[in-house]
């Protein structure tokens, strides 16, 4: 098995890139089943999801889509509801199309429960998520349950395949999880 250290930490590998290749194919079946006629924006959450989106999109079969990228801060104002701030806004417009917000890991929800509520005030006709890894037992907003996972995680921390720690190791080709 391989390990990484970094920063001080000691990590294991996870998922091999063999198994992710398996999960990436699962996710693009049901997209393409269920996208089939439809022609979907893809937008894609900068800095994390740029792997994962990129297999993604290159094992959808007949879907005819577009992509677009957007970079969101993990700022959120002070008012109730909440502010989103695009640091790479969204150049796309989203009206009457079938959006599907793509993401490296669906942690409390907040990202993609600020990011639906977005999509819908702009009109968007139907808001889905697909993400790489999800974290079932960290959710806080129910509308962020993901439509399409690569693979399910309890609350470990994970790097690579997009993933970053303090900006770096994203490139890593695994994912590899943190041993305490
Ligand atoms: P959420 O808004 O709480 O769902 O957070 C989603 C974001 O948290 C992801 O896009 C990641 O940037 C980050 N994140 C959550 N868990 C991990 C992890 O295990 N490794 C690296 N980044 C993570």
């Amino acid at each position: 098995m391989r390990t990484i250290d970094e920063q001080g930490y000691h990590f294991e590998e996870w998922l091999t890139p063999a198994q992710i290749h398996v999960d990436v194919q699962q996710v693009a079946k049901q997209i393409s089943t269920d996208y089939q006629g439809k022609e979907p924006l893809f937008v894609i959450v900068l800095n994390g999801a740029f792997v994962f989106a990129a297999d993604l999109m290159r094992c959808l079969e007949g879907v005819r889509c577009e992509q677009t990228f957007i970079r969101v801060s993990s700022y959120w104002g002070m008012s109730s509801t909440g502010q989103l701030e695009f640091i790479v806004p969204l150049q796309q417009v989203v009206d009457q199309r079938d959006v599907v917000i793509v993401e490296d890991i669906v942690d409390t929800g907040l990202t993609i429960h600020q990011l639906k509520a977005y999509m819908r005030a702009h009109g968007a006709s139907s808001v889905r998520v697909a993400t790489m890894l999800f974290k079932p037992n960290k959710l806080e907003y129910d509308d962020a349950k993901p439509d399409y996972v690569g693979h399910e995680i309890s609350d470990e921390f994970v790097i690579g395949y997009g993933l970053d720690f303090d900006g770096f190791v994203r490139n890593l080709d695994a994912i590899y999880k943190v041993k305490e």
